[in-house]
C-alpha cells in the first residue's frame, strides 16, 4: 500500500508526525513477523512525504522537522507564498505531477490550509486509467466549522471534506456539522486528535527547552529549582485580526493590563510582522526592551510589558505553554492544546471551529474588543479547576487512522471496486 502525506504550513508538521510513527510501527511489527496466523496477511505500507513549500522559512518550517523528528521530504514544491488563487494553484499545478508519477492509494491531507484544499481537489479529479480509478483521500481533522465562510480556512475544510472519502473527527461537532451537511457517516471516523499525540510525546522532551532562561522568566535551569514567574503568551496571526490597523490596536489595548502585571511573550508570526512595521506600532512601551528585529534577547530578569521574539520552534513553544500563567491567541490548534495541558486561554475570535475547547476544556472565546478582551483575561486569570479531556485525545489517534486506512484499502481492492465520486449520502 503506497500512502502520500501532504504538509504545507506550520500547523501541518505536529499533526503529520505522529501518522509516520504510526505508519512505521506498522511497518516493524511485519517486519518483526508480529502479526496473528489469523489475521489477512497485512501489507507493508510505502510512504511519501510532500510539502507543498506552503511555508519556508527555517522558523516556521524547517525548525519543525528537526524537533518532530520528520523524515526529510521525498518531495518538496517550492510553493512559497502568493495571493490565495495564485497560492493554490501553484499547488495544485505542481502536485498533479507528483500524483501522477506515484500513483499513490491513499492521500492523507490535514487541517485546514491550502496546502490542504488544493492537494485534496486534484486527487478528487485525477484519473489513473481508463475506469476512472485514483486514490482514496483521507483529511484529518475533518468536521471543524466556525460558521464564518469570511475565513478562508472555513472553506478550505468545508470543499476539503466533501471531497474526502475517509473523514478523521477530533471531536464530537465534527460528527454533526458531518451529517448534517449530509456526509453519509459511514465514512466518518471519530479517532481523536493527531496534533494531541504529538503533545504527550514530546510534552516532557520540551522541559529540556531554555527558552525560559532565555527570556528572563527562570534564573538558572529548572533542574537546580528555580521558579519560572508568572507570564502571558500570546499569538496572532489572523488577517482579520492584524491586517486593520484599528482592530489590532483594539486587540492590544485589551492586553495592556494583563501587560502591566505580567511579561507578555508575543512570538510574532511573519504577516504580523510585516503589519507591526506597515503600521508603525511600538511595542516596546514596557520595560522589557526586545529588539524590533526580533532576536531573542536576555534580559537580566523579565519585567512586565510585552516582549516580541521571533516564531519559536514546537518545543520552545509546548514549554512556554506549558509554565503560561495564562494564554492569548487567534490560533485554533493552541485552543486545543491548551485545553489538554489545562491552561486558561483566551480566544481573540468571534467563534471557534473547536466547540469541545469551550464546553470541557480551558478556552473563553472572547473577541476583539477592547472590553471584553480584557473582562476574559481577568476571568481566566482567576479561573481555578481542571478541564475534561475529550474523547479520544489519548495520544492513538494516529495509530486508529493507519488502522482505518489499510481496513478501507483491503476492503476496496477485495471489492476491486475502482473508486470514483460518490454521491454525498
Ligand atoms: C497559514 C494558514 C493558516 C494557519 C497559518 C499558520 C491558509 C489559508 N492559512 O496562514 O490557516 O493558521 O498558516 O501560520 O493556508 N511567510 C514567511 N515565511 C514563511 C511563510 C509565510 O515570511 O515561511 C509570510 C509571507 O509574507 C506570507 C505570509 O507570511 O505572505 C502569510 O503566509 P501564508 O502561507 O499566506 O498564510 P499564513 O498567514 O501563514
Amino acid at each position: 500500500m503506497k500512502i502520500l502525506t501532504i504538509v504545507g504550513a506550520r500547523p501541518n508538521f505536529m499533526k503529520v508526525a505522529p501518522i509516520i510513527v504510526a505508519i512505521n510501527k506498522h511497518n516493524g511489527r511485519i517486519a518483526a513477523g508480529a502479526f496473528e496466523r489469523s489475521e489477512s496477511s497485512p501489507e507493508t505500507i510505502q510512504h511519501v512525504l510532500v510539502h507543498t513549500g506552503q511555508h519556508y522559512d527555517d522558523l516556521m518550517s524547517g525548525s519543525f522537522f528537526n524537533d518532530l523528528n520528520l523524515p526529510k521530504p521525498d518531495v518538496h514544491l517550492g510553493v512559497g507564498s502568493g495571493s490565495h488563487a495564485a497560492q493554490t494553484a501553484e499547488i495544485m499545478k505542481k502536485f498533479e505531477e507528483v500524483l501522477l508519477a506515484e500513483k499513490p492509494d491513499a492521500v492523507i491531507v490535514v487541517g485546514d490550509v491550502n496546502s490542504t484544499i488544493g492537494c485534496a481537489l486534484v486527487t478528487s479529479k485525477i484519473s489513473f486509467d481508463s475506469s476512472g480509478s485514483r486514490p482514496m483521500i483521507a483529511h484529518v481533522e475533518a468536521g471543524l466549522r466556525s460558521f464564518d465562510r469570511s475565513m478562508p480556512e472555513e472553506i478550505n475544510r468545508i470543499v476539503t471534506d466533501h471531497v474526502s472519502d475517509l473523514l478523521f473527527v477530533t471531536e464530537h461537532s465534527g460528527l454533526q456539522n458531518l451529517h448534517k451537511e449530509g456526509i453519509s457517516l459511514g465514512r466518518v471516523h471519530l479517532v481523536g486528535n493527531t496534533m494531541i499525540d504529538s503533545l504527550l510525546t514530546f510534552k516532557d522532551k520540551a522541559e529540556e527547552s531554555t527558552i525560559c532562561e532565555k527570556l528572563g522568566l527562570r534564573k538558572g535551569r529548572a533542574e537546580n529549582g528555580n521558579p519560572v514567574r508568572p507570564y502571558a503568551l500570546l499569538t496572532l496571526h489572523r488577517p482579520s485580526n492584524v491586517d486593520s490597523r484599528d482592530g489590532f490596536l483594539s486587540i492590544l489595548a485589551g492586553l495592556e493590563e494583563l501587560a502591566k502585571e505580567v511579561p507578555v511573550i508575543f512570538p510574532v508570526h511573519p504577516r504580523t510582522r510585516q503589519r507591526i512595521k506597515e503600521f508603525g506600532l511600538d511595542l516596546h512601551a514596557g520595560p522589557i526592551a526586545a529588539k524590533s528585529n526580533g532576536n531573542l534577547e536576555t534580559p537580566e530578569y523579565a519585567g512586565a510589558g510585552i516582549m516580541l521574539t521571533d516564531p519559536l520552534g514546537y518545543l520552545d513553544f509546548l514549554c512556554l505553554m506549558k509554565h503560561a500563567a495564562i494564554v492569548v491567541t487567534d490560533s485554533g490548534g493552541i485552543q486545543e492544546e491548551t485545553t489538554c495541558l489545562g491552561i486558561p486561554c483566551v480566544t481573540v475570535r468571534d467563534n471557534t471551529e473547536r466547540p469541545v475547547t469551550v464546553e470541557s476544556g480551558t478556552n473563553v472565546i472572547a473577541g476583539t474588543k477592547k472590553e471584553k478582551v480584557q473582562e476574559a483575561i481577568r476571568r481566566q486569570m482567576r479561573r481555578t479547576g481542571s478541564a475534561a479531556m475529550p474523547k479520544n485525545w489519548d495520544g492513538r489517534a494516529a495509530a486508529r487512522i493507519v488502522d482505518i486506512l489499510i481496513q478501507a484499502h483491503s476492503a476496496r481492492n477485495s471489492s476491486h471496486q475502482p473508486l470514483v465520486p460518490q454521491s454525498c449520502v
